[in-house]
């Protein structure tokens, strides 16, 4: 079971209207979407995933809540054009980024550093790039510029060498494996704070699904979507996510630098936005949902 994070404070941070239309970035296991579609009984709900077993079950759930939804299976990094041939403007648009609770749990999807899969991490399972490519095919130096970039992992350089050192004798075919040759070449002081394949994992799993750039062209597109009044709303689950969200939501919500110390700025300049909350979720959901350690949501709307 997906237990959906920020789940009351992103609803009603969405500002819905009976007749809001929406798009859920986002569907996994549906969560968000059932109590979205809940409250506009005459609105519509758009709801994006790449992961076909997500769209499945959720497809089901959702229609106990209504039938005024359309799931459209495939990367949020076609939301502009998926959206264009659809309507014109949103009311709402959310993103619960990150992998779902069933994805992590489901041994095979090679998500995890507690189960032994093969090595595969793609949301996605008709995308080609696995982690099975990454850890077997990536250079030295290659691996090392993923695992500090999108892993901020200290110890990048003595993994990836370990990584490369052991490919010489036999690849590399599944999860525990990995997790087995990261922990033997960290010091021991550092296997005392929380798994330490965690940040590999980490970093593989973005580059498989290629998180950072796909997020940052949609998130751009999905300001581009919004009505007036309109808002977004964005709960991300690491510091990468969250500072791609932060810098964008800066930048459409306020006067370029260059023009501040103008007496009266001019109204092309204007900022189209504003930023409405930026919220860590209650010590109440922290206790009953330790996934959710790391998240954040960040609010902005069109004025
Ligand atoms: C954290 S889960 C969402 C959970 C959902 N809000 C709920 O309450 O059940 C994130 C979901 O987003 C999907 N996802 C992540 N990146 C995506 C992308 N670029 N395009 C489409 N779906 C994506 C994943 O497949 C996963 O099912």
């Amino acid at each position: 079971m997906h237990i959906s994070v920020l789940l009351e404070e992103a609803v009603r941070y969405l500002n819905l209207k009976d007749d809001s239309v929406v798009i859920d970035c986002t569907l996994g296991y549906g969560g968000h979407s059932f109590e979205i579609l809940k409250r506009i009984p005459n609105g519509f709900l758009y709801a994006f995933d790449q992961d076909k077993e997500a769209t499945g079950k959720a497809k089901a759930r959702l229609e106990e809540a209504g039938l005024n939804f359309e799931i459209i299976n495939t990367n949020f990094k076609n939301i502009k054009e998926e959206m264009l041939k659809r309507t014109a403007k949103v009311d709402g648009i959310l993103f619960d980024l990150g992998v779902s609770s069933p994805q992590l749990d489901n041994a095979e999807r090679g998500f995890s550093f507690h189960k032994d899969a093969p090595l595969d991490m793609r949301m996605n399972k008709d995308s080609k790039l696995s982690a099975y490519d990454v850890v077997n095919g990536y250079s030295f130096e290659r691996l090392i510029g993923i695992f500090y970039k999108y892993g901020e992992e200290k110890y990048s350089k003595a993994i990836a060498k370990a990584i490369v050192k052991y490919r010489e004798n036999k690849k590399i075919e599944t999860t525990l494996e990995l997790a087995e040759i990261i922990k033997e070449n960290v010091p021991e002081k550092y296997r005392r704070l929380g798994h330490p394949a965690r940040k590999v994992f980490q970093a593989i799993r973005i580059e498989v699904n290629n998180e950072l750039e796909v997020f940052e062209i949609a998130l751009r597109d999905a300001l581009s979507l919004l009505k007036k009044g309109g808002r977004i709303c964005v709960i991300t689950f690491h510091s990468l996510e969250d500072k791609i969200c932060k810098q964008i939501f800066n930048e459409v919500s306020s006067v370029p630098a260059e023009l501040r110390d103008l007496p009266v700025i001019p109204d092309e300049y204007k900022p189209k936005f504003k930023l409405i909350a930026n919220i860590s979720p209650s010590d109440e959901e922290i206790l009953n949902n330790s996934r959710e350690r790391s998240d954040r949501m960040r609010v902005i709307e069109r004025g």
